[in-house]
């Protein structure tokens, strides 16, 4: 059998894990607001409307923050439409999904409902079919106490404090032809700077985030980001990331190396904003909003095509987990730890019914998906300060990304808690590893709990009628031999060893 090392030192810090890193993301798109958040006639929904089912598993599933209100939907929206009496909302065409929007749900019941489900909201605005004056109206709407014409009318719509958004992203993917309002590099940047330079006149403080590119294979990555930062580099203080993975055929092996290109990509990315950093001789640090990622069946609703006709909330992209898709999104939460000192946000997409790990039937039952499991583990568990560890694994070469080392592996460490979490995958699609760890730092160790994800049954889903057919189990046969930590790790697995260590 094969094997695998892991060497972890308490001193070698990488950084704090920010809370933020696990955010999702709600969109107007498919069945994920209406229906999916927010269904006033369910008998499990409460006085607002929004299903309490739903928000209890956002709550367990450890989400911290969420994106709103798109996504390819940002692009074309009005956000006056989604505020003020609901009888005079008006009912609007959503070209970027082919949707009816009834602008039932808007800014103000988004903000109640992060209150609820006890997250950060963080807003998403129009700089496709929209520019400056929309977005610094919809701040001040939003984040003004009060006394000027859109902060009173915020308060007459009932939301009576401000919503004290901090994080703000400029457009969505706007580097890609299928977004409206397109734009190139020049265009974008020189919008997304003197829109930033704006918002900060208003609240010097808030956070913002330039878009980057909407994937690493778009034919501008790099040079997208590079012209972007030379415009918006001082007033901005994330360039975004967007990546989805999904199985191609029966390429397994290429699949569970999908972390490979994910890391590749925050790397690329760093080394492009840290060359606009150096040209400009700044000493200030651009950091990464992945703010969408996930597995995705694309190729699926790229063949279906959109809805022929135009309806209220269709079924979209409702993609039903596997336990492989489960162990690819449990090795990319790896990846981005790994990168905590650059990733201090991230969102995956999205959070309910759409790509997402909740799903829920209209009047029926909410269960979690495969992915649900490897996110709210890593969620609980990831506390402290993640540490930089050596892999010693021998490698394995996959057609689409090239060689991949079969363990990947990150670890925290919460000293006030005296708790070790290693997080590790096994991407070989057919061999099992022989793993250990060598402790040696920690001192006394001991082995509190064990979860693994996959190594077999990996084309199981969850469903409405059996929602727990794939759950995270022990690992059976993990030991603590003095400071070392053994298991076999089955094929395409994912892993989760939480010990014991001195305070
Ligand atoms: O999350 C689904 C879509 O993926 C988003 O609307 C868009 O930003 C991305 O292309």
């Amino acid at each position: 059998m094969q094997s695998g090392k892991l060497s972890i030192d308490p001193a070698f810090v990488v950084a704090p894990v920010n809370r933020r890193v696990f955010g999702s993301f709600v969109e107007h798109m498919g069945r994920c607001v209406y229906g999916g958040i927010f269904e006033p006639d369910h008998p499990a929904s409460d006085d607002d409307g929004f299903r309490t089912d739903v928000l209890a598993l956002v709550r367990e599933q450890g989400v911290t923050a969420v994106r709103y209100p798109g996504g390819n939907f940002v692009s074309g929206y009005r956000w006056e439409d989604g505020v003020g009496p609901v009888e005079s909302r008006p009912t609007r065409l959503d070209p970027a999904w082919r949707t009816i929007e009834s602008n039932a749900f808007g800014l103000n019941e988004f903000v109640k409902w992060t209150r609820k489900a006890d997250v950060e909201p963080i807003m998403a605005m129009n700089l496709g079919t929209r520019g400056l004056q929309e977005a610094i109206d919809l701040l001040e709407y939003a984040n003004h106490p009060q006394g000027t014409a859109l902060s009173d009318a915020r308060i007459e719509h009932g939301a009576k404090e401000p919503h004290g958004v901090r994080m703000w992203c400029l457009g969505n993917e706007m580097d890609g032809p299928w977004q409206l309002g397109h734009k190139t590099a020049e265009e974008y940047g020189r919008l997304a700077a003197e829109t930033a330079r704006a918002m900060r006149q208003f609240d010097a403080d808030l956070e913002l985030v330039a878009c980057g590119s909407s994937g690493r294979s778009m034919p501008t990555f790099g040079a997208w980001e590079a012209t972007v930062l030379e415009h918006a580099y001082d007033v901005v203080d994330y360039v975004s990331a967007h990546a989805y993975y999904q199985l191609e055929g029966d390429d397994v092996a290429g699949f569970l190396a999908s972390s490979v290109d994910m890391d590749r990509f925050i790397r690329e990315v760093v080394a492009t904003a840290d060359h606009v950093g150096a040209k400009l001789s700044s000493s200030k640090r651009i950091d990464i909003a992945f703010d969408e990622w996930n597995v995705w069946y694309v190729r699926e609703l790229q063949s279906s095509g959109m809805p022929e006709d135009w309806t209220p909330a269709p079924r979209l992209s409702e993609d039903a987990y596997t336990a492989l898709d489960a162990v690819v999104v449990g090795s990319l939460l790896i990846t981005l730890l790994r990168h905590s000192d650059r990733v201090t946000a991230a969102c995956q997409a999205q959070l309910v019914n759409t790509i997402s790990a909740i799903r829920c039937e209209p009047g029926g039952p909410a269960w979690r998906q495969t992915i649900f499991h490897p996110f709210a583990l890593t969620a609980r568990h990831a506390q402290g300060q993640v540490l930089d560890l050596r892999v010693d694994a021998p490698t394995l070469t996959t057609a689409k990304h090239g060689e991949a080392r079969v363990l990947d592996a990150v670890a925290t460490v919460d000293p006030d808690e005296g708790r070790l979490a290693v997080f590790v995958v096994n991407r070989h699609p057919t061999e099992p590893i022989a793993f250990s760890t060598d402790l040696r730092g920690f001192g006394e160790v001991s082995l509190a709990q064990t979860h693994l994800i996959g190594g077999d049954d990996l084309f199981a889903v969850n469903t409405a009628d059996a929602p727990d057919r794939v759950t995270p189990r022990p690992h059976e046969d993990a030991t603590i031999d003095g400071t070392t930590l053994r298991a076999q790790l089955p094929p395409a697995s994912w892993s989760l060893f939480v010990l014991q260590v001195p305070r």
